[in-house]
């Protein structure tokens, strides 16, 4: 059903062709798998050899440190405070995968509760030296926090399944970051599906609607089918891609981090990287 000749097929469109700088997960709808793939294309890069750090900041409900089983060193708010170096902060993930942890239940909503939102962007920015690739996590919703980072990013990532009440909130959340001014790039992924078709259809459902009423080109970056692997892989705590890297949820994962082709001039990038995170701040 979903492989064709033992391979997994690329639904991805062609224009997706540049390096991802800073990558943001998002959704509408909680439990939809955001901190898996982000955790998991973070391995899948850095297998590729590149240095990725993955930042939990979904501020409701962090849980990239039980997803791997490791112990925070630090957490995003650390990074506001300049006398901590970033390498005092970041744990050892798999693979080479770096991993600032996150800070649960700041407020019972999962807003940002006092965090001032260029600070946060400033913090963020010290991280980039480090990395050639930063995944941030965003968690569901939107708050100020989010927007900022969102607005440093080279490519929202929103994750929905072809569930209809998770297409709604995924819509809902395109709008109300669109309406904010915060958002480039934007892609989809579509997990927890039975069939291509069904991934195909809610794709072309929420590209549809957001060309339509928001005048927006949502990328189709993927689908990863509902694999119960993927659970086992929790339950046991260790990541999908490294507990089973043969079963087909990683193997779907694996071409969607085929989109972030090598970049070439990497000079230009991170200046024009840092430059864009500190305009924030003008
Ligand atoms: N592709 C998948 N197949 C089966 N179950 C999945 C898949 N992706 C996620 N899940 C299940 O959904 C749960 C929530 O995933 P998670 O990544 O924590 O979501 P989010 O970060 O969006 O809240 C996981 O613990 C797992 O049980
Ligand atoms: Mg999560």
């Amino acid at each position: 059903m979903m492989q064709r000749q033992g391979r997994p097929i690329a639904t991805h469109s062609a224009n997706v062709s540049r390096w991802g700088e800073i990558l943001t997960v998002t959704s509408g709808k909680g439990g939809v798998g955001k901190t898996n793939l982000a955790l998991n294309l973070g391995i899948q890069l850095s297998r590729q050899g590149r240095r990725v750090i993955l930042v939990d900041a979904d501020f409701g409900f962090a849980n990239a440190d039980i997803l791997m089983n490791i112990t925070p060193l630090g957490d995003v708010t650390d990074l506001l405070d300049e006398s901590r170096s970033v390498d005092s902060l970041l744990v050892d993930g798999p693979d080479g995968l770096r991993v600032l942890c996150g800070v649960s239940g700041l407020s019972r909503d999962g807003a940002p509760g006092d965090l001032d939102p260029r600070r946060f962007a400033g913090g963020l920015r010290r991280l980039l030296p480090a990395c050639d690739t930063l995944i941030i996590d965003c968690g569901a919703g939107v708050n100020p926090l989010i927007e900022s980072a969102i607005e440093a990013g080279d490519l929202t990532i929103l994750m929905t399944t072809p569930e209809p009440t998770a297409l709604a909130d995924a819509y809902a959340t395109l709008k109300v970051l669109h309406q904010r001014g915060v958002l480039g790039r934007v892609g989809t992924v579509v997990n927890m599906v039975r069939s291509e078709r069904e991934a195909e259809d809610a794709m072309s459902r929420l590209q549809g609607v957001a060309k339509h009423f928001l005048g927006l080109d949502v990328e189709a970056l993927g689908m990863i089918p509902h694999d119960p692997h993927v659970i086992s892989a929790v339950q046991d705590r260790v990541p999908v891609t490294v507990r089973y890297p043969r079963c087909v949820a990683s193997a779907y994962i694996d071409v969607i981090s085929k989109h972030f082709l090598p970049r070439v001039a990497q000079p230009v990038r991170a200046s024009g990287l840092l430059s864009r995170v500190a305009s924030l701040f003008v």
